[in-house]
């Protein structure tokens, strides 16, 4: 558990982000959120923003300025600006790599600058690139398949740089396939749950990538959040400076993840369990099987995930329906 801290998290606007905020506003933290509005929404943090421990600054990553005044003061980083999705990162690798890259680059230098303890980080399960390895352990990464890949890999090269040159502690969170509230269901690089879930509330047919035997390890928001408080509070110097799967540690397949969502959301609407499911053309970029090891989080952290993907799809999907429906 996080408390008493001054804690910036950056991309806090976002999904993670604002549930991470979220949380940490409730255990009587300073939270100061850095978000450009790139991706995320005003309305994520508009009920935080009257609140006296959150203070917004709008600005830019990609300015090491703005870097610098948001990490004054503060003891813990919990980084979650990036622009995400491989599909946009191979349409536009140029703005990627430089929110990706170079505005991570200064926010680790603003933060070692200002001697920030504790710098925890976004990092991806995307990492894995094209080894067929499962499940995916951390030591074993393949080679990358999209641009933004890269960025998140070429993190964790940097994060490893800066904890030995400059005694930094950082902690690099490999998110697989997250889903929960406030995740965007809208536009080209949506994510396969909200997109999905948005669909099916339409009663509009969702297009499944390839055959839907693509399988993922979908991981619940809430698991997130545990894994970013215990990384921002370890103290066993042996699990810092690396970085660790974040998951559940389940495949669901494509097939199995519409079903479910389905036979769920008609319980809101009969009529969903007559819509039907397209199947289109496989996804440049996409890895066809993810599943994860989560023993090495387990054992150096204390990572329990709490909500199986169940669990966490049943609280998702009646957030959509009450917020989308
Ligand atoms: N959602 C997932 O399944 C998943 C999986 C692996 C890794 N990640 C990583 O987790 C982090 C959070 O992802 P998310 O799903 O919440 O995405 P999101 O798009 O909802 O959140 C990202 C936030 O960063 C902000 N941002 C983007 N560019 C910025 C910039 N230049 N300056 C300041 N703020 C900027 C956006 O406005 C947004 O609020 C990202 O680093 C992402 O790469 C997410």
């Amino acid at each position: 558990m996080i408390e008493n801290k001054n804690v910036l998290v950056t991309g806090g606007a976002g999904f993670i982000g604002s549930n991470i905020v979220e949380r940490l506003l409730g255990q009587n933290n300073k939270v100061i959120c850095l978000d450009n509005f790139s991706t995320g929404k005003r309305e994520n943090i508009e009920q935080f923003l009257k609140g006296p421990d959150f203070k917004l600054i709008e600005g830019d990553i990609r300015d090491l300025d703005t870097c610098r005044e948001a990490v004054k003061g503060v003891s813990i980083v919990l980084h979650e600006a990036a622009l995400g999705s491989v599909p946009r990162s191979i349409k536009d690798p140029i703005t990627s790599n430089e929110v990706n890259v170079s505005g991570f680059l200064n926010m680790l230098v603003a933060a070692r600058d200002e001697g920030v303890g504790r710098f925890v980080y976004a990092a991806s399960s995307s990492t894995y690139g094209d080894s067929r390895e499962l499940p995916k352990v951390e030591e074993r990464v393949g080679r990358p398949l999209s641009p933004y890949a890269i960025t998140k890999y070429v993190n964790e090269l940097y994060a490893d740089v800066f904890g030995k040159l400059y005694g930094m502690e950082l902690i690099g969170l490999r998110y697989f396939n997250v889903f929960g509230r406030r995740q965007d269901p809208f536009g080209a690089y949506a994510a396969v749950i909200p997109k999905f879930v948005k669909a099916l509330i339409s009663k509009e047919s969702p297009v499944i990538n390839g055959d839907g035997t693509f399988s993922r390890d979908f991981t619940y928001v809430e698991n997130v959040i545990q894994a970013n408080e215990l990384a921002a509070t370890v103290e066993n110097k042996e699990a810092v400076n690396t970085v660790y799967n974040v998951a559940f540690g389940e495949r669901t397949t494509l097939n199995q993840l519409v079903d479910y969502l389905k036979t769920s959301l008609s319980r809101f609407d009969p009529e969903i369990a007559n819509v039907e499911i397209k199947y289109g053309p496989p996804r440049e970029g996409d890895i066809s099987h993810s599943l994860a090891s989560i023993d090495k989080a387990r054992k150096l952290l204390g990572y329990d995930p709490e909500y199986s993907v169940k669990e966490g799809l049943e609280k998702a999907i009646e957030w959509y329906w009450y917020n989308l429906g």
